[in-house]
């Protein structure tokens, strides 16, 4: 099975052509079926073998429209996992062109060169699409709200999607590669720099490699629908910041909690002030669900050198 991963030097794409490539190891298939690592259950009664192509950028730039169907058509994928996106939240409000260009027509070109050549598709989306105004988490079949241009544009490539698609709404996402709370965080400990983190903003924190196990695994299940995949467990910024600097042995109180109104200059763009995502299709689906944030926080901490 040729699986494509777009945006594969993004922080995901990263992790995802790492997970894929040990699925490529034959280790990994037992008695015909792949075991996916940490408990997260097996792609069962299938004996795959995994060849993982990834496409960062240089490759292939979804938004030219011609040049994504070449390459589809010459690789001839059977899975392509669309994890191209620009994710500047504050970026996106300044420019909603180019919102649109790459998050939604980018993946209408995705989404039509991958059905020419019969390819599955999964879509990696955002908590970013609700307006956090529920007071319970968002299960997939809730309506979808954005508040930012960011959000609009990534509701829009779910909606560009052809039927029968794969879709993951992910939040937070943090890993050992790429700009994230955990490296700032750990950064400015290092310089024993104090720092404000807003604690009015209520979210699931997600580690790039757990998401990618089940990326993968949905994917090459092509599994149709919205699937929410999250680490288990909510917090806020502020108290994911302060789990950091514990999980590192730092001082917890050099983060100091503020509130939304309070950052200094404020955010262009604006926030679900409560963007928990019930994970509702997987634990109905009879999916294990992914771990608690605490405990791959610990390994990608050590891996940080924190
Ligand atoms: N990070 C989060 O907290 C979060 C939360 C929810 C959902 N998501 C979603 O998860 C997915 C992966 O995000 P991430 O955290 O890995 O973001 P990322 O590190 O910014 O990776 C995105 C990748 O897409 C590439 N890209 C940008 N424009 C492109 C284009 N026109 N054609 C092809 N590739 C392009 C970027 O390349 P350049 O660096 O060269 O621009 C980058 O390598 C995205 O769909 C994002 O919306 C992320």
């Amino acid at each position: 099975m040729k699986v494509l991963v777009t945006g594969a030097a993004g922080q995901v794409g990263r992790d995802l052509v790492d997970v894929l490539s040990q699925l490529s190891d034959n280790d990994h298939l037992v008695s015909g079926a792949v075991v996916a690592r940490g408990g997260e259950g097996a792609l069962a009664g299938r004996n795959i073998a995994v060849e993982v192509i990834p496409a960062d950028r240089s490759v292939l730039d979804v938004t030219v429209r011609e040049g994504v169907r070449r390459l589809l058509g010459e690789l001839q994928p059977d899975v392509v996992i669309h994890a191209a996106a620009w994710t500047d939240v504050d970026g996106c409000e300044a420019d909603p062109d180019r919102a649109f260009l790459v998050n939604a027509l980018g993946t209408r070109n995705v989404a039509e060169a991958a059905n020419d050549v019969g390819a599955h598709v999964c879509y990696i989306s955002t908590d970013y699409v609700f307006d956090g105004r529920s007071q319970t988490p968002y299960v997939e079949w809730d309506d979808p709200h954005p508040l930012s241009v960011y959000g609009r544009s990534k509701r829009g490539g779910e909606r560009e999607l052809f039927p029968g698609s794969t879709t993951v709404r992910t939040s937070w996402v943090c890993g050992v590669h790429g700009k994230n709370v955990v490296r700032t965080v750990l950064d400015a400990a290092s310089r024993g720099k104090s720092m404000r983190f807003v604690d009015d903003q209520h979210g699931c924190p997600t580690f790039s490699a757990d998401l990618s196990w089940m990326l993968a695994r949905l994917a090459i299940e092509r599994r149709p629908g919205i699937f929410h995949v999250t680490n288990q467990g909510a917090t806020t910024w502020f108290g994911f910041a302060r789990a950091v600097l514990e999980a590192a042995g730092r001082d917890p109180a050099l983060v100091e909690p503020i509130s939304t109104s309070q950052l200094d200059p404020p955010r262009p763009a604006p926030r679900p002030r409560y963007s928990i995502l019930d994970n509702a299709a997987l634990r109905l689906s009879g999916i294990p669900l992914l771990a608690d944030w605490r405990e791959p926080l610990v390994r990608v901490v050590g891996l940080l050198g924190g």
